[in-house]
């Protein structure tokens, strides 16, 4: 289990936020992304002033287009990859913390652990978020993205065997904490996002990596079909039996726990250490920024707020719950996907 170190370490992922490795590739990329943006559909953005519609989903037209493009043109996948996907705000942060401490639970001491030190996003990066050539990087490589499934490439999905977990949430709960988080992101001379506009945005999927349903059927869809390559998890379900659905992460991701472990108790120092309750009242994650692109820089307590189950519902009137709740219907039906636990 040694030989399952990080990859990389922490101080290779934040140089390579700040953007300090770079290559040809990128440079390709970005010309790229020039010569085609001005023909994309555009919409109204939440954190930026324009979405643009690529290949069907809506992404920021600086980092989440490039970041694509790089992808599906010069991403050299490995089979030993492993990839955590995310539609933003539906449990990124928390699967990011679960999947490091499993993977390295020999390497690491609860008592010193990097996720004492450093926020998730730090111990594991997001690869259309990494303009560079990850080649260096040691196998297998631990990487996060919000690229839905249908738009990765053959060379991820079917020429090789990278495996995938997913976590999806109720739209309600990920609308409100999107919205509240993309304010905070908002530049201060655009005019806030109001509630009534994100909610109108979303159900019209005009959201980054939208629209969600899309993005959780595609995972869903893929995880039907090869399970052993994506693992779906529901963020209610987690809330709900963290320990059950960590070693079920275990497992998929070749790192089952035995039943000594078990009987130590390795399974709940795992929870705990990565609890909303611990990780949010961590001096790194109240007080540190994340420089997430040369672009996007985030203060860590924004990726913790309430962490709670239902909290949309508090934000948004009967009748927003009920279009919500009628397109989740619409969008769902036969694919015998239902949202919570
Ligand atoms: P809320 O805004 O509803 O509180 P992401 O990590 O994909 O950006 O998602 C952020 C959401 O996950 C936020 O939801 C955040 O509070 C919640 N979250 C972050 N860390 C968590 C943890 N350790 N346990 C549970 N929820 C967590």
């Amino acid at each position: 289990m040694d030989s399952f170190l990080p990859s990389p370490d922490c101080d290779t992922i934040s140089k390579t936020y700040n953007g300090q490795i770079d290559s040809h590739l990128v440079q390709k990329t970005n010309e790229r992304c020039r010569e085609i943006l001005p023909n994309l559909p555009r919409g109204k953005g939440w954190m930026t002033e324009h979405l643009v519609q690529y290949q069907g989903v809506w992404l920021t037209p600086n980092v989440a287009l490039k970041g694509l493009m790089w992808v599906q043109g010069h991403f050299k996948p490995r089979s030993t990859d492993i990839f955590l996907a995310t539609f933003p705000k539906t449990g990124t942060t928390w699967l990011k913390a679960l999947t490091f401490a499993t993977i390295n639970r020999t390497r690491y001491g609860f008592a010193d652990h990097p996720l004492l030190t450093t926020v998730p996003h730090g111990c594991l990066p997001f690869l259309e978020a990494c303009p560079n050539d990850l080649d260096g990087f040691p196998s297998p490589r631990l990487l996060s993205t919000h690229i839905p499934y249908t738009l990765l490439p053959n060379s991820m999905t079917v020429n090789q065997s990278c495996r995938f977990a997913y976590i999806c949430r109720d739209p309600k709960d990920v609308l409100v904490s999107k919205w509240l988080f993309m304010n905070k992101l908002r530049p201060k001379e655009l005019a806030p996002i109001s509630l009534e506009e994100a909610f109108e945005l979303f159900c019209q999927g005009i959201s980054h990596y939208g629209p969600y349903w899309d993005h959780v059927l595609g995972y869903w869809k893929a995880s039907l079909e090869t399970p052993e390559k994506v693992l779906f998890l529901k963020y209610e379900e987690l809330k709900e039996e963290p320990s059950v659905v960590v070693k079920r992460l275990g497992e998929f991701l070749g790192h089952p726990f035995s039943l000594e472990e078990e009987s130590k108790g390795v399974v709940e120092e795992i929870v705990k250490l990565c609890s909303f309750e611990n990780l949010s009242n961590l001096e790194v994650n109240k007080s540190s920024v994340l420089k997430l692109s040369t672009q996007i820089i985030v203060d860590n307590r924004h990726f913790f707020r309430k962490g709670k189950v239902g909290d949309g519902r508090s934000y948004l009137t009967d009748e927003m719950i009920k279009r919500i709740n009628e397109i989740t219907s619409e969008k769902l039906l036969g694919s015998g996907l239902v949202f919570g636990s």
